[in-house]
């Protein structure tokens, strides 16, 4: 069925929201507090092992009964059902949007066109975990028998953010194996990685899903040219490794057949870590571990199937992002992981929300005249509270926050651990309370919305659920708002015109172009 395609904000329940919005945006957070003495508790919500605290927001029950009735006169339950059933609802694309099927239970059945997918997805899930496993053993050796120390996976966008936050995040999970990720067509970059490499013990993935991307293709050659002048051998098929739904393409480029692990468009690149994309996180934790990250995302699937919104993390955060970008205008969310291998995870995200509902159009094709999705940033904490922190407690714009904690630490320091909860909890507390003072340079307004993830510990089923509640939130956000949330025409645009451009530099021509592009091309042809 394809999704609705209500405008929301023409909806009764939003117009309530509207009215509602009027009356409480007279009060501060801190108030709803003092006449709630049990709101920490009421307005916060557990899943396994994350607990998901939002009463740090201005929004009380009649907020929360609002949106659900939103959710109800835009049969949103049926989206939901949609996108779990393998329904089309990448309309603009006609696709299937099934990344949850890749961390589905063996014995579920998922339906597209008519042919259960799951039997592809266990053998491609099996045929990446036997590879992993015998590399990590040492069994599977590369070129000149050679035992694999080094893997590089070359990717962009959801190619790489994925695996290379959750390698990141889980490195305390660590196998023998190095992980590597190039992504940039910098030559710089891919050079620095490659000096400290031996060919014959690296193994490289080469990701792309369309096997068109320059960034990755020209990366993959830079890295075949170098493994086979530096192994003195032609032949790379042992130590090039192709993840892709063209495989043509990347037989062409030299993969073995055997070598390649498949993708398939019903999963979007930035919802694709789950599967063979996932192959250097597999070979970076090992399977017992990827099985958990699955198990992990795949328990957060069913919690979004099944609960209501009162305790639904997902849809409760997905309604409170659109209650701060919509109605109070809010227009950035910042992210804000207090845990220092999480570094990237706001990258991650920054991909997987605006490539997803940045955009203009509704699903019926008009340009919006209301927010599509928000802007998403962030920095580890403590970090961010010496940067930009200043900005967040006492600057003219509100910026809600996630902030996401874990209760124990993966090492022994336990008074770092304390002293780093102290901060993350404390912040929370200040961006609330504020602080008056009779000099206005040392006010704190406070009245700052932030919600905290807490989590007992960043395992690789935690961090699956953590990662699928941000991709729930991601679907629910564009469901309400009426858009499509799984094309990305956007970067299109850009990528046609460097095509172009890319000749005018190959001929040393800037005519084609207006007079500030050309202006600044005659200055590089003159500076090179
Ligand atoms: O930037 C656009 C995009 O298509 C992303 O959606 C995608 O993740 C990335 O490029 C890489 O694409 P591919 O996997 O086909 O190389």
């Amino acid at each position: 069925m394809p999704l609705n395609q209500k405008n929301p904000t023409l909806t009764d329940s939003w117009k309530k929201l509207k009215e509602h919005f009027n009356l409480i945006t007279k009060q501060s957070i801190e108030d709803h507090f003092k006449t709630n003495k049990n709101r920490g508790k009421e307005f916060s919500t557990n899943f396994n092992e994350i607990h998901f605290d939002y009463s740090k927001n201005k929004i009380n029950s009649e907020t929360i009964n609002l949106f659900n009735e939103l959710l109800m006169e835009i049969n949103f339950s049926e989206s939901v059902k949609s996108y779990f059933e393998g329904d089309k609802i990448n309309d603009t694309e006609s696709r299937s949007v099934l990344h949850t099927a890749l961390r589905a239970k063996e014995t579920d059945e998922i339906f597209v066109d008519g042919v259960n997918i799951m039997h592809e997805v266990i053998q491609s899930r099996k045929k990446m975990m036997d590879f992993s496993d015998k590399v990590i053993s040492g069994s599977y050796k590369g070129v000149d028998d050679a035992k694999i120390t080094d893997i590089v996976n070359i990717g962009i966008g959801g190619s790489d953010l994925g695996p290379s936050m959750v390698c990141e995040s889980l490195s305390h999970y660590k196998t023998r194996l190095n992980v590597h990720f190039v992504n940039n067509v910098d030559g710089d970059q891919i050079h620095e990685v490659l000096k400290r490499l031996t060919p014959t013990r690296t193994l490289f993935i080469i990701v792309s899903k369309t096997f068109t991307t320059i960034e990755t293709i020209t990366n993959a050659q830079v890295a075949k040219e170098w493994f086979q002048s530096n192994a003195k051998k032609s032949d790379i098929s042992k130590n090039f490794v192709g993840v892709s739904s063209n495989a043509k393409a990347v037989k062409e480029f030299g993969i073995n057949h055997s070598n390649i692990f498949p993708m398939w468009d019903w999963v979007g690149g930035r919802f694709s870590l789950w599967g063979s994309v996932g192959l250097a996180i597999n070979l970076f934790i090992g399977s017992k571990n990827f099985n958990d990250l699955l198990m992990g995302a795949n328990e957060m699937d069913n919690h979004f199937k099944s609960e209501p919104i009162s305790k639904n993390i997902p849809l409760l955060a997905a309604c409170i992002s659109i209650w701060h970008n919509n109605f109070f205008d809010y227009e950035t969310h910042a992210i804000i992981p207090y845990n220092q291998n999480m570094k990237s995870f706001s990258a991650y995200l920054q991909q997987a929300s605006m490539e997803s509902n940045g955009k203009q159009t509704s699903r019926n094709g008009e340009f919006i005249d209301y927010q599509s999705g928000s802007i998403i940033w962030g920095q580890v904490g403590t970090n961010a509270q010496h940067s930009f922190f200043q900005l967040l407690h006492q600057g003219t714009k509100i910026i809600p926050c996630d902030f996401i904690g874990f209760s124990n630490p993966m090492n022994n320091n336990i008074k770092s651990h304390q002293i780093l909860m102290a901060n993350f909890f404390a912040q929370t507390k200040a961006l609330m309370i504020g602080k008056k003072d009779s000099n206005a340079h040392k006010h704190f307004k406070g009245d700052r919305p932030t919600n905290t993830i807490l989590i007992k510990k960043l395992s690789p089923k935690n961090l699956g659920s953590l990662v699928a509640l941000y991709e729930h939130k991601i679907f629910s956000v564009g469901v309400i708002l009426n858009l499509f949330s799984f094309d990305q025409f956007g970067v299109e645009l850009g990528k046609n015109l460097a095509n172009d451009i890319l000749k005018d530099i190959e001929q040393k021509s800037s005519i084609k172009n207006d007079s500030s592009t050309e202006n600044l091309l005659n200055k590089f042809f003159d500076s090179i």
